[in-house]
């Protein structure tokens, strides 16, 4: 595996593999790697002759310098296993080779910007676009994976594709869970033992919803949740949302529209874990 620090570099080695006649497979992450991000990179290497990972913590995805400065980094570690899953090249820039100026750019994604994680993290899909936008131009890849763990984000990506005209495929990949059902997320290492052992209601109640929905209205079944989370004192619900799947707006009846997601964000201690289930 070859490591990249710079751009340029980056750029050469694409051009060069492209003109080849090589396909690239890439996956961006902000490191901490665990096995979903590890499948996304599977199957992106099934896929392409080449496969390019990113480890780069964003900062202008962050809106709280806590959050970034405790999000946890263990490049070393990351390199192992990237080097097992097969990953080509691994690129690893520093803010200031990514930011050598301050970033001004303001995207609109219209409703889909500003609702849910859009609300509740101010300017995050807005640093998320830059990033991206910048990691697919400098890796330009054939075909980009991204998880729908974070699935509002995938909207996202696909809307800027879309608005910017991007020549990449973007690949929607399923949900990566721990055995007890616990969504993979590199936030779940910040979690107390005692946390870790609950965290797993998380996915029985999207679960349970995904089940109730056959039987009640969309209405109901979120009162439902939100009143089953304010019986349990560990855990503090900070949206539970049934929404369409391209635009995630909220829906009102099950025949709103041909795709329902349930999303929910909760925080556990002070981690804050997020999660979807397909209702429809
Ligand atoms: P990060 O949280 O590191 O996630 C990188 C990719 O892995 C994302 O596409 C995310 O959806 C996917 N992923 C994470 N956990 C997963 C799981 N349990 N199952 C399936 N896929 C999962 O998302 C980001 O980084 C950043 O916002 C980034 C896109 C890299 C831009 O900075």
């Amino acid at each position: 595996m070859i490591t990249y620090s710079k751009i340029s570099d980056t750029n050469n080695f694409v051009l060069q593999q492209r003109s080849n006649g090589k396909t690239i497979g890439f996956v961006p992450t902000m490191g901490a790697l665990h096995d979903g991000h590890l499948e996304l990179m599977k199957r992106a290497k099934q896929e392409n002759d080449i496969l390019i990972v990113s480890v780069f913590v964003n900062p202008t995805q962050f809106n709280n310098k806590q959050d970034l400065d405790k999000y946890p980094r263990d490049l070393n570690r990351d390199k192992r296993l990237l080097i097992d899953v097969g990953c080509d090249v691994l690129f690893a820039p520093t803010a200031d080779e990514m930011y050598p100026n301050k970033v001004t750019k303001k995207y609109d994604f219209g409703s889909l910007g500003s609702v849910m994680e859009g609300g509740s993290r101010p300017g995050h899909f807005n640093g998320v676009a830059i990033v991206v936008n910048k990691l697919l131009d400098i890796t330009n890849p054939h075909k980009a994976y991204f998880g729908e763990k974070d699935y509002q984000q995938l909207a996202i990506i696909k809307k800027l594709v879309e608005m910017e005209s991007l020549p990449v495929q973007i690949i929607d990949c399923p949900i990566v869970r721990e055995k007890d059902g616990l969504a993979m997320s590199s936030r779940n290492e910040r979690l107390t033992s005692d946390e870790r052992n609950t965290a797993p209601y998380i996915h029985q109640i999207l679960k349970l919803a995904k089940k109730n929905s056959s039987t009640v209205c969309p209405r109901k079944l979120k009162q439902m949740v939100i009143n089953i989370f304010k019986a349990e004192d560990e855990f503090e619900l900070e949206y539970f949302e049934l929404a369409d799947d391209k635009e995630l707006q909220p829906i009102t009846s099950w025949d709103s529209a041909s795709g329902i997601i349930a999303f929910i964000v909760v925080r556990l201690g002070k981690v804050r874990l997020i999660d979807n289930i397909r209702i429809i």
